[in-house]
């Protein structure tokens, strides 16, 4: 299997990886965190990355982000190549054309809720879209806690203020990696209806690696990863149907 069926080639792209293979380590120590891995990331869509403890969640995200190199294959952010870029471009793109969401809330303590916002667009000197901020403040139900600091704010507080963070400068694709792992259910529900408002009224596209079905479920499809291939693949899915997908993986074994 040299090219996974599951990508679709024909509708447009914010972010693609093509035959994507990572390699740690040489000889016996070897290990093939991701073998050939194919798949599209479309626009103004919410994916849910799933799998298994050491499956290669965390290494296609990095991949496909520009945080890690990669030992083989193609990887595209909109029309742009990541292999053909310097380390200077490749820093542009993240900061330009990517945003982040991770477990740890990643918020610096010295400043407010707004300043934590607008931070990544001050340091690239980018003036933000007043207008735009003003959705995303109001969408992530922010606008009365501006001026608090983080430590001041509840854990689901400070995760939407990195909701906003990521949303702020419109970047072509947003990944977090397990962004709710830190919330209990009710502040993680709110974050991940952000999450999917943002995709749904604001065309944003949103890749997210979790291991929770209830929070695959608010994405628009579910890929799954095994031993680094992508072995299937949920479109609607429900808390249920993916439940039900991970237990016919543990029955069947790891085939693709
Ligand atoms: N820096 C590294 N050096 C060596 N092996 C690594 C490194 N990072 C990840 N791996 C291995 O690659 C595989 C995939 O890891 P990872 O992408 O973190 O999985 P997941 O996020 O699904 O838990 C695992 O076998 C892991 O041990
Ligand atoms: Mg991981």
């Amino acid at each position: 299997m040299t090219t996974s069926p599951l990508a679709d080639r024909t509708t447009t792209a914010a972010a693609r990886a093509t035959d994507l293979s990572k390699i740690y380590g040489q000889g016996e120590t070897q290990v093939v965190a991701l073998d050939r891995v194919s798949v599209d990331f479309r626009q103004a869509e919410f994916t849910a990355i799933m799998g298994p403890s050491g499956s290669g969640k965390s290494t296609l995200m990095h991949c496909v982000a520009g945080l890690d190199t990669f030992s083989s294959g193609s990887v595209r952010i909109g029309d742009t190549e990541l292999g053909s870029l310097k380390d200077k471009q490749l820093t542009k793109l993240r900061r330009d054309k990517i945003g982040f969401i991770f477990q740890a809330f990643n918020l610096l303590p010295t400043l407010s809720a707004l300043e934590n916002i607008t931070l990544p667009m001050d340091i690239a000197g980018r003036r933000p879209d007043k207008e735009w901020l003003d959705t995303v403040i109001k969408m992530v139900g922010l606008a009365d806690r501006l001026s608090h600091r983080p430590s001041q704010l509840s854990g689901g507080q400070q995760q939407r203020v990195a909701v906003a963070r990521a949303l702020a400068s419109r970047p072509d694709i947003i990944f977090g990696d397990e962004p709710t792992g830190n919330l209990d259910s009710r502040s993680g529900a709110e974050v991940l209806g952000f999450l999917r408002n943002s995709v749904r009224e604001l065309g944003q596209t949103v890749v997210m690696v979790t291991h929770d079905p209830v929070a695959a479920a608010y994405a628009d499809r579910v890929v799954f990863l095994a031993d680094g291939r992508i072995v299937d693949e949920v479109h609607g899915p429900t808390a249920e149907s993916v439940l039900d997908r991970m237990k016919r993986f543990d029955a069947k074994g790891r085939t693709s």
